[in-house]
Formats: structure tokens, sequence, C-alpha cells
């Protein structure tokens, strides 16, 4: 995936290592929309998913990641989005196969669950993968 700019967003159980991410993703040279949140209070994690989303559709960003404690109630939010396929990944494979067969254009991270070094591993793979089209287009066409 050619992605210049990524909008990412965290609730509190994601906001440190959203903070580790954008590092890595500025290091890459990638363009970030911080969206928040910004602190350990207590947010509510669709209102987060939604920005991030509305990002997306606005076609302000190439693509999205997502962090809260699980990254279950973030990638259920955002798949909300008819335009969004959001990928909640815990390893390398998972964040590859999403790009390669569903064409995923938001990764979801649980927080609580990944380690920063795995965290970063998953967006490598998302990040570098392309969607492999073919019969997978057909699938992911079936879902607009
Ligand atoms: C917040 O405590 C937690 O519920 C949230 O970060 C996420 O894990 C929900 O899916």
């Amino acid at each position: 995936m050619n992605v210049k700019t990524v909008a990412i967003a965290a609730d509190h159980g994601g906001v440190e290592l959203k903070s580790t991410i954008i590092s890595a993703l500025k290091d890459r040279g990638i363009e970030v929309f911080d969206l928040g949140t910004n602190s350990s209070e207590s947010v509510d994690y669709p209102d987060y998913a939604k920005v991030v989303a509305q990002s997306i559709i606005e076609g302000k960003s190439d693509a999205g990641i997502l962090v809260c404690g699980s990254g279950i109630g973030m990638s259920i939010a955002a798949n909300r989005y008819p335009e969004i396929r959001a990928a909640l990944a815990h390893d390398r494979l998972s964040a590859t196969l999403s790009r390669q067969h569903n064409n995923a254009n938001v990764l979801c991270l649980g927080a609580r669950l990944v380690g920063d070094l795995l965290a970063l591993d998953c967006i490598d793979a998302f990040l570098s993968t392309e969607f492999e089209g073919g019969r997978h287009a057909l699938r992911v066409a079936k879902m607009s």
C-alpha cells in the first residue's frame, strides 16, 4: 500500500502505544494525523474510531490505525462505516493477510495484549503489503 498519510487514534487504553506508533510512522516519513486521545482520562472508543473513519472517507488519510485496550471495540466501531475495512491483528501474518486478502484500510491493535515491538511489526506488515486483488477483489466488493 502506498501510504503517505495515516490517521491514528486511541482511547485511554491505547494512548501510550499510540505515541510509540506515531514516532515510528514519522521515522518512516509518513505524515501522521493524531486524532486523540492524549491523556489517560477515560474516553469512549467509538468516538475515536469515528474520526479516523471520517478522515479516510474524506480522503485526508490513506490508512488508519486504531488502538484500544483489546483492539476489539475499535474494530467493531470502525467496521460500522461501509468504506472502512478494519482488521484486528495480534501478529505479523494477520496484518499481512488483512492487506493481501481483505484490502484492509484500518489496522486495530490491542495495547493490553501486544507489546510495542509486536505492534510495530504488525504496522510494518500492514503498510508494506499490497492487496492481491483477483478473487479477493470480488469478495471485498460483495461487502460494499
Ligand atoms: C477500555 O477499558 C476498554 O474497554 C477498551 O480500551 C477496549 O478494550 C474495548 O474494546
